[in-house]
């Protein structure tokens, strides 16, 4: 088995096992995806499957300026120009479904309420968004208001939307965004989740959220097109350690055994700020999960072959190096060179260091 093998996802035909991880490029000044975007995922529908940039389901959930949004008329109508554009080139695109919780900024939300997330505790962390003059640029994210318990389902209840939208417009399938310190981890989290309800406390009530959310999800547009993406023992957009976080992961693999998903996506953090996830920990997810598995995180064709030889996941998920090869799977399956990518242009801007890395020529 190799990288360049077909992968049966749930129905969905892989040509690949090569996955673009969603990345977060913050070209929708409006929120509403363009024909700058269209092109961008055209360009890399090569990948066995394009996970796209996460996309806030509410305005609530919108952390960061310029990111495109899956909730209204207009935002569904653009990522329908990009659904099809993929898809003519022969692609297979899902869309992330994101709600950033407390990493926010009231100049971010309607009216400049207070972001929400599982408790009242403030992330120690800086979000893009408007300063007091109106400037676009780094701050300290907002003190956020605890969502009622009645609010929490009501969120489980955007998602659904979200994905029964991302369908209308095209997509093959869903990705639910459980990483990096957004709102899922910030009920998953033993050490942040104090809630006193039936969403906070012991194991069982702080996975509460992420499978109810998933449950939801799939009853909307089938669990064969719903993914999970996750990164236990990650602390970005600081997330405490706790007592019980090894039992906590174990108890959701066991959990999502059940579900029937597409997959289960885990996130390295290593590469990005973060931490790594523990090799036993993903090891231990690996054998109780008995689902797809994409790893993320840090992979070049070595590496990723290596992993797959190893049996410790099933397709592999690459992030920056997307970035600057559109062509990614044909200079990995021709030991074509890579191309570096220039980090000043990961966020924002135009279309420089985002849709101008050429394809490989000799
Ligand atoms: C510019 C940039 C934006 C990102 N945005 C997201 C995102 O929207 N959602 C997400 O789950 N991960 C996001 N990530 C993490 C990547 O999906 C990936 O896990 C990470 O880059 C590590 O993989 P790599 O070493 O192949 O780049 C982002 C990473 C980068 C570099």
């Amino acid at each position: 088995m190799t990288l360049f093998d077909s992968y049966d996802l749930g129905g969905l035909m892989l040509p690949n096992r090569v996955v673009m991880a969603p990345m977060t490029r913050s070209r929708a000044p409006d929120t509403v995806p363009n024909g700058q975007m269209a092109l961008y995922y055209e360009q890399r529908a090569g990948a066995g499957l394009i996970v796209t940039e996460g996309a806030q389901i509410t305005p609530e959930g919108t952390g960061y300026l310029y990111t495109p949004g899956i909730y209204s008329r207009a935002q569904i109508a653009g990522w329908r120009q990009i659904t099809q554009r993929v898809h003519d080139a022969g692609g297979r695109i899902f869309l992330q479904l994101w709600h950033t919780g407390r990493v926010s900024h009231r100049s971010l939300q309607i009216d400049c309420a207070a972001p929400v997330s599982s408790v009242v505790t403030i992330a120690r962390t800086s979000v893009f968004a408007y300063d007091a003059n109106g400037e676009a640029g780094p701050v300290p994210a907002s003190e956020p208001r605890m969502l009622t318990t009645a609010e929490v389902w009501r969120v489980v209840e955007d998602f659904a939307q979200g994905a029964e939208n991302a369908l209308e417009a095209g997509f093959d399938g869903v990705e639910i965004h459980g990483a990096n310190g957004y709102l899922v981890e910030q009920f998953t989290n033993g050490g942040l989740n104090r809630r006193e309800d039936e969403f906070g406390g012991p194991i069982e009530n702080r996975l509460r959220f992420v499978l109810e959310t998933v449950s939801a999800v799939a009853r909307r547009v089938g669990a064969h097109k719903v993914g999970l993406r996750l990164s236990p023992f990650g602390r970005l957009f600081d997330m405490p350690a706790f007592d019980d976080e090894a039992e906590t992961w174990q108890a959701l693999a066991i959990a999502l055994s059940s579900a029937g998903l597409a997959y289960v996506h885990l996130s390295d953090q290593e590469k990005i700020g973060g931490k790594a996830t523990p090799e036993d920990i993903r090891e231990a997810f690996r054998g109780t999960y008995k689902g797809t598995l994409i790893l993320a995180g840090g992979y070049n064709g070595d590496r990723a072959r290596a992993a797959l030889d190893a049996g410790l996941g099933d397709l592999i998920a690459f992030g920056r190096p997307y970035i600057s090869n559109p062509d990614l799977v044909a200079r990995l399956r021709n030991g074509w060179p890579l191309a570096r990518f220039n980090a000043a242009r990961f966020y924002g801007g135009g279309g420089d260091g985002y849709i101008d890395y050429p394809a490989y020529a000799a």
